[in-house]
């Protein structure tokens, strides 16, 4: 398909050609269900498949003792998410966030509280940023049973200081939840060596997988005190009408998204031969191409960060001629694609100054070429 895709925050795109290859042998050529039939070559090939894709998950995410049974897939974060804090969050417990948070965090917390789990948000300052000092005025003045915070946002692309949260939550003894939409396959991270409890991936952005995967990286200790939030067949303990404690079992009932694991483990595969500082490289030079270029701009605002020092390349901005859903509209006729409003993100579009009009959020991938962040400035200055 022709067009200039410039939307990698929403999915990256396109994805490494594996990855549907591998989907297509799983479908044409294997196609057994998980943990469901017998000792059939068929069978053992899907269950290898999906324990493969754990052990790939456990390494790459740092999971505690690399164990690949503490990965759980589920059907993307917002998923993860909820089963997280919707299984371990109970009435007159306490929660904490930051006001950056994609709705994934924030709807099942304000859903939370409803029902008696206390909700506090931690404003960040203008460009996005968490100040941990503020972090820790706040977790030395009251308890709280959990905190959940995204790695980098999904509107300005603003890296949190992930680290220093971790320590201020080992310091204070709260768990921590960590939301790496927008950063896995990216950055860096490891579920173990950041003491969290909770490791929440998507699969179908950095990590270059299809929709409809991601997953946890879980601390057991934690795993053990969270309910299932979907109980039923798991494959295993059959003459049980209980679900069953064990890990991976609790937390996955139902038939997985068996062609979306084989399409992630390739992704996995094609993320880690490629290399992350490789990733992270190309999409810096791209991020600093475009940023130069809309600094230039007349008439153009941007919000979060005006430099490439602790972001991601995720850009949003306003112009003086148009409102950003006309100029998505007016880009897309052009092939620029791209996405305005407020990216289920409001809280955060209020802690930048963009709510509620939200801004055009322009966010190249690994895949973007050069020509097309020159293309799509020119495109922008003429409409
Ligand atoms: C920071 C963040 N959290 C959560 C989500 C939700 O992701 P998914 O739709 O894959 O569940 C997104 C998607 O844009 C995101 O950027």
């Amino acid at each position: 398909m022709d067009g200039h895709y410039l939307n990698n925050a929403a999915t990256t795109w396109p994805k490494p050609e594996c990855v549907a290859e591998a989907m297509r042998s799983f479908l044409v050529r294997g196609g057994a269900n998980s943990s469901r039939g017998s000792s059939s070559e068929r069978d053992m090939k899907t269950m290898n498949l999906v324990l493969d894709c754990r052990i790939k998950l456990a390494e790459f995410f740092g999971g505690y003792d690399s164990d690949p049974m503490l990965v759980t897939f589920t059907a993307n974060i917002t998923e993860s998410i909820n089963v997280v804090l919707r299984g371990f969050l109970k009435p007159g417990m306490r929660a904490i966030t930051t006001s950056m948070e994609h709705n994934a965090v924030m709807r099942p917390l304000r859903a939370l509280e409803g029902k008696g789990v206390g909700v506090k948000v931690v404003m960040c300052d203008s460009e996005g940023r968490l100040d941990p000092s503020e972090l820790e005025r706040e977790l030395s003045g009251t308890k709280y049973d959990l905190m959940v915070m995204s790695h980098a946002s999904n509107v300005c692309g603003t890296v949190q200081p992930l680290e220093d949260a971790a320590e201020l939550c080992a310091k204070f003894g709260v768990p921590l939840v960590a939301d790496t939409a927008q950063t896995a396959g990216v950055l860096p991270l490891s579920a173990s060596g950041l003491g969290l409890s909770a490791l929440c991936f998507t699969g179908h952005k950095g990590l270059m997988g299809p929709q409809g995967t991601g997953g946890i990286i879980w601390e057991p200790e934690f795993a053990s005190r969270v309910e299932p939030l979907i109980t039923g067949g798991t494959g295993s303990y059959s003459h049980l009408e209980y679900q069953p404690e064990d890990m991976p079992d609790k937390f996955e009932s139902g038939t997985p998204n068996l062609p979306g694991i084989a399409g992630l483990s390739a992704a996995l595969d094609w993320v880690k031969s490629t290399g992350l500082a490789r990733i992270a490289g190309r999409e810096r030079e791209l991020g600093e191409r475009l940023l130069s270029g809309l600094l230039r701009m007349k008439g153009v605002t941007l919000s979060g960060k005006r430099n490439m020092n602790g972001r991601m390349s995720v850009f949003p901005l306003n112009a003086d001629w148009a409102d950003n859903g006309t100029l998505a509209d007016r880009l897309s006729r052009s092939g620029y694609e791209t996405r305005p409003g407020l990216h289920c993100a409001p809280s955060a579009h209020r802690t930048l100054g963009t709510f509620p009009q939200g801004a055009l959020r322009v966010s190249p991938g690994y895949f973007t070429t050069e020509s097309e962040i020159d293309g799509f400035l020119e495109e922008l200055g003429s409409l």
